[in-house]
């Protein structure tokens, strides 16, 4: 199959009205993107990134209607964070009801749900009278892609059409928000910090670092990981530990003339949009193993420390 980009909405929306899938920028990261309420064409879904069918797909809709449309009851706290955060980077799961397949879901009672920013991908969703099902556009367990040409580099011959929205604003993946009896649970760190989630619902759960929760794969214990060692901690200590060719991922600091600093101005939004594309170069580079420092685990440090620690040996 042949493998086009491209920025023109109808040729995108072609190949999802017959049941095809097209990856899709989103403000977080690319999606590969199906008709959420087609069965064949979710499965496609699933063979072009190698996903096993237990890892259920965000849905992704244009706006609260399209909400209501798919599940049983909004909880309260949960109809906050959409009214104080979406569109943006943010997944609800919801009850679902029965227009939603269980092959979406993987058997899951609940949807996981978000009404995306980026402009172009709500234009698209303008113009489909279905919702879309999209995982990151990467095969599974790889680095998410940022750009069109980071799907290009993997996906090429797989799926028809790479709808191009430049590069992603935010840079890693969607918070993921639920609910545990009366609690809010955080699954997912991601593109909205849990202090600004706190600030709307109050103390929330964090289930993060569930290592093999059958769940939510995307917090399996190896996952985002390029195909480098990774290794993490404090990068004058671990310089010493190798032989080889060392590169540096760092916050602000210039540890050595390799290190890549993800935001020279200590700027934890500027160092999230920029990580997974460091992390794909430093992977092209013929350094022998990435060496990262550990971000504050504050704001989106949280999300970039989440994504390091699983794409690291341990
Ligand atoms: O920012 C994002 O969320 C991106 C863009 C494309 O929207 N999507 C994304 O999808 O990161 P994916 O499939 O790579 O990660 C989704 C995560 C997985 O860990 C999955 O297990 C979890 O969300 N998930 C999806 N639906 C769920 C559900 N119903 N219950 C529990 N976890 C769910
Ligand atoms: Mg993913």
């Amino acid at each position: 199959m042949e493998t086009v980009t491209g920025t023109n909405l109808e040729t995108a929306a072609a190949w999802l009205k017959q049941g095809d899938v097209v990856a899709i920028p989103t403000e977080t990261v690319y999606g590969l993107a199906a008709n959420a309420l087609d069965e064949k064409a979710v499965v496609k879904i699933f063979e072009a990134k190698n996903r096993p069918f237990f890892d259920p797909l965000i849905v992704h809709v244009k706006d609260r209607e399209a909400i209501h449309a798919l599940t049983t009851t909004i909880e309260a706290p949960l109809n906050d964070l959409l009214t104080a955060f979406s569109p943006g980077p943010i997944t609800v799961l919801l009850p679902k009801n029965a227009l939603v397949p269980d092959l979406t879901t993987s058997g899951l009672s609940h949807v996981g749900i978000r009404i995306p920013a980026h402009p172009l991908l709500r234009e698209l969703l303008q113009m489909l009278s279905f919702p879309l099902a999209a995982p990151s556009a990467n095969p599974f367990g790889y680095i998410s892609p940022t750009t069109a040409a980071h799907v290009m580099q993997q996906l090429q011959g797989k799926i028809p059409y790479v709808l191009d929205g430049g590069r992603c604003d935010v840079g890693v993946e969607s918070t993921i928000v639920g609910m545990e009896g009366k609690e809010v649970v955080i699954y997912r760190a991601g593109g909205i910090s849990v202090e600004a989630i706190e600030s709307v619902v109050g103390k929330v759960t964090l289930s993060l670092n569930k290592s093999s929760n059958p769940l939510a794969p995307g917090q399996l214990a190896t996952h985002y990981a390029p195909r480098k060692p990774l290794y993490i901690g404090h990068p004058p200590e671990l310089l010493t530990q190798f032989n080889g060719r060392c590169a540096v991922l760092s916050f602000h600091t210039q540890y050595t003339p390799d290190t890549m600093v993800l935001s020279p101005t200590g700027n934890l939004k500027e160092a999230a949009r920029q990580l997974f594309h460091a992390l794909r170069e430093l992977d092209a580079s013929d350094c022998d193993q990435i060496i990262s420092e550990v971000f504050p685990n504050e704001g989106l440090g949280r999300a970039i420390n989440d994504r390091l620690t699983r794409a690291s040996v341990r």
